[in-house]
């Protein structure tokens, strides 16, 4: 029996795979397909309530990694993840996102001969001051297959030179995941649980290190916060990082009825608050998809993005971490500015069947 190894680490990458695994399942019985976690993200709120919440089964394999900095994360997966490399000695493994797992199991399967594929490879922000641009960087270049969600994908991997039969335009699996689970978010409870309502408050996200590692700018969101939760309702639920570093900053938030300052949120919940959203502030990547899939929109605070394809076409704006401007444009957005966004092509909820596809004519 053929067997394929898909690797999950950190938050974003369970509902990357949990898509494939249900078409592996459906669509290619007689291959195994086996998950390894490698506990990069360990928390309950931070990965339990994922499996559950997409009916991911129990990872086959679990690394047990937890946090550390960089190079302690990224080596340890890779010691650990060796072993099962070595004893399973899978056709494929395959990889998704950008996170410090993504680039630790690629070099370690490659290594030992074991091809990879890279689902959402060719992103690029431009900006190798960001860990997961290296990450893609790194794993698009040893990769054996190369799935794209986006147009700017292509252009990427062309521009660097990757052999074209190495590419494959699939879409895009997250949104395979928001579709399966859209009418569950619609049978959700959580707005009335939180007492927002419906098309009538903010919801926040903040997690990136160059965004909530930096005690000003730390300091200057409990402002934006509270001006904010002067206009609407404000749902916040707070990235273990970010909440680390108010703490040890002394950062508070805004003493607000309206602020609503809430522990990680699982995937059914969150697709929920995201699709009722009037306007979602957000550092993440995957959240400037979802909301262009479901037309909400979406502000950006970040610089960059990896994926341009949800400003040129979708309802996200790039606004840079300036949060004067952050402010100015949501407020705009709250009242009633907003612009008409496009679904893009291949986000249809198949990107999965597809991979599997490929996975099948190459194991
Ligand atoms: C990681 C990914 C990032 C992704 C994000 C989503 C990398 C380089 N970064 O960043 O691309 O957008 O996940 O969440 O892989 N922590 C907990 N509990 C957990 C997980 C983390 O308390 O379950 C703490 C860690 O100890 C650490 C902090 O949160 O102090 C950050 O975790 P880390 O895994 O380093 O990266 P993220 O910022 O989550």
């Amino acid at each position: 029996m053929k067997k394929v190894v898909s690797v999950v680490g950190a938050r974003p990458n369970f509902m990357k795979v949990a898509p494939i695994h249900k078409a592996m399942k459906r669509l290619a019985p007689e291959t195994a397909h086996l998950i390894c976690h490698t506990g990069q993200h360990y928390d309950e709120k931070m990965s339990k309530v994922f499996f559950v919440d997409l009916e991911l089964p129990e990872p086959d394999f679990y690394l047990g990694v937890g946090g550390g900095t960089h190079a302690t994360q990224t080596a340890k997966t890779m010691i650990e993840f060796e072993k099962i490399i070595e004893s399973e000695r899978p056709d494929l493994v395959v990889v998704v996102g950008d996170v410090n797992s993504t680039i630790a199991c690629s070099l370690v399967a490659v290594k030992l001969g074991v091809r990879v594929m890279h689902v959402e490879a060719g992103l690029r922000s431009g900006d190798r001051t960001m860990p997961e641009e290296i990450n893609r960087l790194l794993t698009d270049a040893i990769a054996d297959y190369l799935c794209v969600s986006e147009p700017s994908g292509l252009e990427n991997l062309d521009r660097e030179g990757v052999a074209k039969e190495k590419v494959f335009h699939v879409g895009n699996v997250m949104i395979d995941s928001l579709t399966n689970y859209l009418p569950m978010a619609d049978a959700s409870n959580v707005l009335d649980r939180l007492g927002v309502e419906r098309g009538r408050y903010v919801l926040v996200t903040l997690h990136r290190p160059a965004n909530v590692d930096d005690p000003k700018f730390l300091a200057r969101l409990s402002q934006t916060l509270e001006r904010f939760a002067r206009e609407r309702k404000v749902v916040f639920p707070v990235h273990p990082r970010t909440r680390k570093n108010m703490d040890a900053n002394g950062v508070a938030f805004p003493d607000s009825e309206n602020l609503l300052a809430l522990d990680p949120i699982g995937y059914v919940d969150f697709l929920a608050l995201t699709k009722n959203a009037e306007v979602v502030v957000t550092d993440s990547g995957g959240i400037q998809e979802e909301t262009t899939k479901l037309g909400v929109p979406c502000v950006t605070v970040r610089d960059n993005t990896e994926r341009p394809v949800t400003v040129t076409l979708g309802t996200n704006y790039l606004v840079g971490t300036d949060l004067a401007k952050v402010e100015e444009r949501t407020l705009a957005i709250l009242g009633g500015e907003r612009k008409e966004g496009r679904v893009p092509e291949l986000w249809d909820g198949k990107a999965a069947e597809r991979i599997v596809e490929i996975i099948e004519r190459v194991v």
